[in-house]
């Protein structure tokens, strides 16, 4: 019998342990790509078998040509098979051919994706990856005669070498820089190139050195090559069909003079089912003698194989490192497996996605991102938290991003940036309560350094003299919501997010300045936590909810008086978890959110969406109606919705979102939402958008890391509290129970939850290794040991 296809759709389905996700059509209604790294040599790899590679900056260090169209998908690294008596050819992934394949079927993977598919009689499955600890990418391809006679195939990769930043409009220019040879000994191709299109340490433009080799070599011996695009391709042909496929050998051109790329000719005779293996690899070096002990390596194709080995276990610890068991499939495999891959290979490697390839560090993006880790292994935290301490003036402003490799990167002149420093090493310290955090030391950018608990101080102190006359933070460049890109240039518009946000991190920094006994500083910050409180409750209420911004102009943003856009997500959502918002006005907030912002596909970031262009708002008004900020639903701050309505205590209105949001179960209206189940989307289009419900810019970032920990906290409910792990879900009645396991304070916790009375919340009795506990908090237990902790839901003891 054949087993259901779990979340299947007409594109695919995931495996049973929900770690593969089986594409099984080329033509999804979008790419549907797997982003591949090892921290720091990277791939993308689309279900077309299309893709392009980098090595530690995915934007200033590219390897291979990359090109944003995902109508076309055609980033320009391919495999081409081709039957040398027939001369029917076709391409191991679908593109660039796109011949009909008799079979077809790609699996992505953690660390890896494969596709199997068969054409002519020939089955082919081909397996990329990059090797664990080396900057190199593997390309395992199978290859099976499944017809009845002797079948003689060329096997032909073919790349498009970029060699540095990221410029394929400039081709002319970009492709005068690059030299190749072919290396008769070695049978491989080595790249360079002469110009890096960075600013070199002299300060000048346009002269610096790439330097780097990279390379391109087989398993086998290649029969030709070629190093030429224009004859692979030829003059005014198409990669789908090029002049390469209709000849006998390639044309073995190389050197300075030409659009360089590198094309291997692999000549394989298969007998009826016979299989052979070949790899391609592909990869960057500094040194060409690392690159030839690499190229060696990889001859030997049982090397490739025990390279993808070690995929899985560089995975491991991620994937074991917390996990849960609940009754949503869909939840499990999603905070399991899916949020953590997106979050550690996309966003905290790679940097880079099909709609969005930045390679940069966002100074708050990757923060936030990072708190991914406080589950399971949150020295990973302070790592980041550390790395971006490093990107802070002695003024406690800091960098808006900086591109790795070249330190460049605008200074922020966006009011919260700064503050996500404080807001992440508070939940640190909180998770871990190791203080000693605070007392590490980190340069500034402009010099001299600090402990971290100076610079998170300046970066309160700062936000605290960036405040309008009546006492609200001034929005500057932007707040979270980057699109309100011209409310506060001449920084006298105001932001009441930031002004919530400012005060939950006051109160979230407590423990911090108790620790430090600055008992100076924190009764400052208390006053000014209680005049914000204030202010913003009679500033920022306009009788119905709460106002986002103002602008330097005074224009209010997100009031029931606004012609365009009434109200926006983030300052209702956040009253309510800074606890701004008083008792009587609390229900109100709650409603304004259910009946203006909660909508079919989760809780719209604004609403109605701005349709007419306005010049002091910002670029947010410039985006089509219902699309990104501009009123769609934007997964980031949708999954603080989610927290707002679990802090309240209302689990379908909670649970409602996160169904909503969690993009597995848009799997049953795939020809709607169009982009991968699998990942989180940046955005989903509002209803003022003809594609309302359209899933767009996979794999951003914000999205994966925040749903995994909301998942962790507020929904199953274990958050850590100052002497422990404190018990507070907020689940639908309907579930039986659940399991959580996590590590603590360095001890594991295997916690089942029991939930006889079909409960929303409420905790009955905690068992702690079979022993009954009071309250509703798992205390701190011994480093290295493991615990099993029974938890009976039931009304509140
Ligand atoms: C993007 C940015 C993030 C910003 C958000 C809202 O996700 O990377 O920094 O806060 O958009 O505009």
């Amino acid at each position: 019998m054949q087993k259901e296809r779990l979340f299947g759709c007409r594109y695919g389905y995931f495996s049973e342990d929900g770690r593969e996700y089986i594409i099984t059509r080329p033509d999804t209604p979008k790419p549907w790509v797997n982003v591949i790294s090892n921290g720091d040599y990277g791939l993308i790899a689309s279900q077309t078998g299309s893709g392009f590679s980098w090595l530690t900056n995915s934007n200033l260090n590219r390897i291979t040509r990359y090109s944003q169209d995902l109508v076309k998908d055609e980033m320009g690294k391919f495999i081409f098979i081709r039957d040398r008596e027939s001369h029917e050819y076709w391409s191991a992934g679908w593109k660039p051919v796109c011949t009909a394949p008799d079979s077809y079927e790609c699996r992505h993977g953690i660390g890896y994706s494969r596709i199997t598919s068969e054409n002519h009689g020939i089955q082919s499955e081909l397996t990329i990856f990059v090797s664990p600890d080396e900057p190199v990418e593997i390309w395992i391809l199978k290859a099976k005669n499944n017809s009845k006679t002797e079948r003689s195939l060329g096997v032909y990769s073919y790349l498009e070498w970029n060699l540095g930043v990221y410029n394929v409009e400039n081709r002319e220019f970009q492709k005068i820089f690059i030299d190749t040879i072919y290396d008769e000994t070695l049978s491989s191709f080595f790249a360079t190139k002469r110009l890096w299109e960075v600013t070199n340490s002299r300060k000048e433009n346009m002269n610096a050195n790439w330097d780097y080799i990279a390379f391109h070599s087989a398993s086998e011996l290649p029969a030709s090559f070629d190093g030429d695009r224009e004859s692979f391709i030829g003059l005014y042909g198409a990669i789908g069909s090029p002049r390469a496929m209709k000849v006998e050998q390639l044309e073995r051109h190389t050197g300075k003079w030409v659009d360089g790329i590198a094309s291997l000719q692999l000549d394989v005779n298969l007998k009826p089912d016979e299989e052979k293996t070949l790899v391609f690899v592909l990869g960057v070096t500094k040194e060409k003698q690392e690159a030839a002990e690499l190229i060696r390596k990889y001859k030997d194709v049982r090397e490739a194989w025990h390279a993808l080995d070690k995929v899985a276990e560089l995975w491991e610890p991620h994937l074991q490192g917390s996990t849960i068991e609940t009754p949503d499939q869909a939840m499990n495999f999603f905070t399991n497996t899916w949020l953590k891959y997106q979050t550690i290979s996309c966003r905290l490697w790679s940097r880079t996605a099909f709609y969005q390839s930045g390679g940069a560090f966002g100074f708050r993006d990757q923060l936030q991102d990072s708190q991914m880790f406080l589950t399971y292994q949150p020295e990973l935290t302070m790592k980041q938290i550390l790395l971006h301490a490093r990107h802070q003036y002695t003024d406690g402003t800091v960098k808006h991003w900086w591109q790795p490799m070249t330190e460049e990167g605008p200074d922020s002149h966006f009011s919260d940036d700064l503050l996500w420093l404080t807001f992440v090493v508070s939940n640190y310290l909180l998770e871990t309560g190791d203080f000693s955090l605070l007392d590490m030391r980190e340069p500034y950018l402009d010099g001299g350094e600090g402990t971290i608990y100076e610079h998170c101080k300046k970066s309160l102190d700062r936000a605290f003299r960036r405040f309008s006359p009546r006492g609200i933070p001034l929005i500057g460049e932007a707040d979270w919501n980057d699109g309100l890109s011209a409310c506060g240039t001449d920084w006298i518009g105001e932001s009441f997010w930031v002004g919530e946000f400012l005060y939950d991190i006051i109160h979230r920094f407590e423990p911090a300045m108790i620790f430090m006994e600055d008992s100076e500083f924190k009764e400052r910050c208390g006053m000014i936590a209680d005049l914000l409180k204030e202010n913003l409750n009679k500033y920022g209420w306009d009788g119905e909810w709460y106002l986002q911004c103002t602008t330097d102009g005074g224009k209010e943003l997100g009031s029931k008086n606004c012609q365009e856009v009434r109200i926006f997500l983030n300052p209702q959502v956040w009253a309510i978890l800074s606890g701004i918002v008083p008792e009587e006005r609390l229900e109100t907030v709650v409603r304004a959110v259910q009946e203006h912002l909660v909508k079919e596909y989760g809780s719209l970031l604004l609403y109605p969406a701005y349709t007419a262009v306005d010049e002091d708002i910002g670029y947010l008004t410039r985006y089509a109606p219902g699309l990104r900020e501009n009123g769609g639903v934007y997964s980031h701050a949708a999954t603080w919705a989610i927290q707002a309505f679990c802090k309240l205590k209302m689990p379908e209105a909670a649970y409602d979102i996160y169904k909503k949001i969690c993009a597995i179960n848009r799997s049953f209206d795939i020809e709607c939402y169009k982009a991968e189940p699998y990942v989180m989307p940046g955005n989903t289009d509002g209803p003022d958008s003809p594609n309302y419900g359209r899933g767009g810019w996979t794999w951003y970032t914000g999205s994966a890391a925040w749903l995994f920990r909301v998942t962790h906290e507020h929904i199953l409910g274990l958050r850590p509290a100052g002497n422990g792990l404190k018990v507070d879900p907020c689940i639908p009645s309907e579930w039986k129970g659940y399991q959580v396991k996590r590590i603590f304070r360095n001890a594991v916790f295997e916690i089942s939850f029991e939930n006889p009375e079909h409960v929303s919340f409420g905790v009955k009795a905690i068992y702690l290794n079979g022993r009954f506990i009071e309250g509703n908090t798992i205390p701190v237990c011994e480093a290295g040991s493991k615990n099993q902790i029974r938890v009976i839901l039931g009304k509140d003891i």
